[in-house]
């Protein structure tokens, strides 16, 4: 008598940036091209994968504690198995084991597509597996990932970092830059296209220092990702100051397909600050880039990074941040504590020495200051037309549609869930810091 058996399920729990999600769709395509089936409650699954994010030691903390968690569900059912992935397995590798008493895998930031082989190799073995090796290896990946929306999906363009940044851990989980050769990256967007995608954003650490075997730099890429017909929109993070350079703001401005929208992480607006950070340029040098760019892309929202409280720094030496933030006049910020990594130059020769209460406080200020310039500038859309491309329904009310202008800016609008996957013209009503809202005045059409 042949017993039918049930899928096996899995389930990925993802932390961290833009590279952990895309990577998390890497294994999850790895695990259903083996048949397993995709179950959101880790609870109910029979392969459990943490991708975890060591950036700050929050992040680190919480993915920890959710595998501690499992514990009770692997002594209930021990053919359960629970893999560790992403920069926080990379970087700790065996000692995980030790941390997490239920934890049966830990697997690099190069290693991760080899998870369907580890997890084999452990239920024939049984043995405990840790696989980080591959990170000293060039790395690209030709894989299909599973994306979950087919409008907008991540590609990577390099891996790894070679910048010493002094507080980052980055290089250390992500291994050294490596650029992905332009006809793969191509390749791999012309197939996307071809499957209903209509924006795609690029992936590095560095996408500026983009630069391939044969010498192809991120204006070349540019330019041969606007020549592919049906791709919409293209999107990149993250840019680097000190990669800015002329070809790369020239191919913005000559690539109708490339959105309106550059991060450009400036980190702290005082040139001590940055010199001891290891950031490679100083404040005038940032103020200088960004009117470059703001004269030949004048319709782009300009977005950053912010660290607080790095070891030895003074309240004027943070208030020349206020003042830098002031004069940018960012459309949005992401805004951190300085958060001490073992391993980085700064945690390991810095005293940690600006107290928290006073990191708090600078980072709430900062934050206030951040949300008052994007509610003006919101407010100042009020009015204007923008293209958006329609992405689905709005959570919070169903009657209603969300999108992303091409500067990168949520708009929420009446409209019949018809129009998703189609580009609209909207006009601005009214916004507050975060959402934009409008009125859909073209359709689709207008754009052919
Ligand atoms: N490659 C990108 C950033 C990657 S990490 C770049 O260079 O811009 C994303 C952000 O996390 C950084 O821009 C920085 O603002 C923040 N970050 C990195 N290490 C940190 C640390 N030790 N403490 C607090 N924030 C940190
Ligand atoms: Fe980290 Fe600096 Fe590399 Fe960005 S550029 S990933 S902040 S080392
Ligand atoms: Fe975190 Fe690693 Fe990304 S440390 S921010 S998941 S590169």
């Amino acid at each position: 008598m042949i017993t039918a058996t049930a899928p096996k399920k899995f389930s990925v729990i993802t932390y961290g940036c833009q590279m952990n999600d895309h990577d998390s769709e890497i294994m999850e395509g790895l695990l259903r091209s083996r048949g397993y089936e995709k179950t959101e409650d880790e609870h109910d699954a029979d392969v459990v994968v943490f991708n975890t994010c060591c950036v700050r030691e929050g992040a680190e903390n919480r993915a920890i504690q959710r595998a501690q968690s499992l514990a009770a569900a692997k002594e209930r059912r021990p053919g359960l198995v629970v893999a560790m992935s992403g920069c926080v397995a990379q970087d700790q590798g065996k000692r995980l084991l030790d941390r997490i008493p239920s934890l049966d895998i830990v697997i690099g930031t190069r290693d991760y597509i080899r998870l369907p082989e580890l997890i084999e190799k452990y239920q024939i073995d049984g043995e405990r597996i840790v696989a980080t090796e591959d990170i000293d290896k060039p790395f690209s990946v030709n894989l299909v990932p599973i994306r979950e929306q087919k409008l907008k999906g991540f590609v990577n363009i390099m891996y790894g970092c070679n910048n010493s940044c002094t507080y980052c851990i980055v290089p250390k989980t992500r291994g050294e830059e490596w650029s992905r050769p332009l006809a793969e990256v191509v390749d791999e967007v012309r197939g996307m296209v071809a499957q209903g995608y209509r924006e795609v954003m690029l992936l590095g650490q560095n996408v500026n220092s983009y630069m391939t075997a044969a010498r192809e730099d991120f204006a070349d890429l540019l330019s041969a990702l606007n020549e592919i017909d049906g791709l919409w929109r293209i999107r990149y993070t993250t840019s680097n100051p000190k990669s800015c350079r002329d070809r790369h703001i020239e191919a913005v401005a000559g690539c109708d397909k490339v959105m309106e929208n550059l991060h450009l992480p400036v980190q702290s607006g005082n040139n001590r600050v940055l010199r001891m950070m290891k950031r490679a340029y100083n404040v005038e040098r940032y103020r200088y880039l960004v009117e470059k760019f703001r004269a030949q892309n004048p319709l782009h929202s300009l977005t950053t990074d912010i660290i607080v409280g790095f070891p030895t720094e003074t309240e004027e030496e943070f208030q020349d941040t206020l003042n830098l933030v002031r004069d940018m006049r960012y459309d949005n910020a992401f805004m951190f504590i300085y958060s001490p990594r073992a391993g980085t130059v700064s945690a390991d020769t810095m005293v940690d020495d600006v107290p928290m209460k006073v990191k708090k406080d600078r980072l709430q200020r900062l934050i206030d200051l951040q949300e008052s310039i994007a509610f003006e500038k919101n407010q100042e859309e009020i009015g204007r037309l923008h293209e958006v491309l329609v992405e689905g329904i709005s959570k919070k009310d169903p009657g209603q549609l969300v999108g992303h202008t091409r500067t990168f800016k949520r708009v929420v609008f009446d409209g019949n869930a018809r129009l998703i996957g189609s580009r609209v013209n909207v006009t601005i009503t009214g916004g507050n810091g975060h959402t934009l809202m409008g009125d859909v005045v073209t359709r689709e059409a207008s754009f052919a």
